[in-house]
């Protein structure tokens, strides 16, 4: 499996506080099946200026010393940097300036939103990112009242190319037919990600759990393209290899 969202990288933002965090963080992700992991430390925005440290230079020097650890304790992960890009005015400019990173050598960027934050609003992020040649991949949509509220607004956002990507506790956790459920079954996300953030939070990797219950809903196969073949599409520059979604017919949030 490949996991396009953790905050692994250790004394940067509110996920791993220490290099031997990081490394148990690797170690159940390896345990879990996950051979390549992004690094997604949080990007440093107005928002998460009390938590976040966020440079690129300082996430590189992370991301080396994790290498290093993870060779030397010969955990086979493989690791590509990412940001998770908040989303707000201003982002492509710091996109382009170098400030954030899409995924490693590619043109795909992870983004979230304030939970509160507008359809309007998230849509205008979107496509302001998308006219720029950004993939935009959005970080837990579940999480948005938006979306809560509707969730065929994402089908918008993914007729213009934009991937939607579910955290993997918010579908084994959640409740059946609940949102998390109803989302990964009309296919109104496109890949399952941990959004780890380490044993501090109780949050470790757990995309396997994730994907054994996407295959009890929907079968192998799309669990697989869930937790592997669409995370693949993204860092090669593929097409996602997923099915459009189909709107909910009935919801009641
Ligand atoms: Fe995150």
């Amino acid at each position: 499996m490949i996991d396009l969202h953790a905050h692994i990288l250790h004394d940067l933002d509110d996920g791993a506080r220490s290099l031997k965090d990081a490394l148990a963080m690797a170690r159940a992700a390896v345990a879990d099946g996950v051979t390549l992991m992004a690094a997604t430390p949080h990007g440093r925005s107005v928002a998460n200026a009390g938590f976040s440290r966020y440079s690129v230079a300082l996430l590189r020097e992370r991301l080396a010393e994790l290498r290093a650890a993870l060779v030397e304790a010969a955990i086979p992960l493989e690791l590509v940097p990412g940001t998770e890009i908040y989303g707000e005015p201003g982002v492509v400019e710091r996109l382009r300036a170098g400030d954030l990173l899409p995924y490693a050598d590619t043109r795909a960027v992870l983004v979230e939103f304030p939970l509160a934050v507008t359809r309007a609003a998230a849509e205008q992020i979107v496509f302001a990112l998308q006219l720029a040649g950004y993939r935009v991949v959005v970080a837990h949509p579940e999480r948005y009242a938006f979306v809560q509220d509707d969730p065929n607004a994402l089908i918008a956002l993914a007729e213009r190319g934009a991937l939607a990507q579910l955290t993997a506790s918010a579908l084994i956790k959640g409740r059946p037919n609940g949102l998390a459920e109803t989302l990964l079954c009309h296919r109104l996300v496109q890949l399952i990600a941990s959004d780890a953030h380490g044993p501090h939070f109780g949050r470790l990797p757990n995309l396997g759990a994730a994907r054994a219950r996407a295959a009890e809903l929907l079968g192998p196969a799309l669990a697989d393209a869930f937790t592997r073949d669409v995370p693949a599409a993204i860092l090669s520059g593929a097409p996602a290899p997923i099915p459009p979604p189909e709107p909910v017919r009935r919801w009641r949030p």
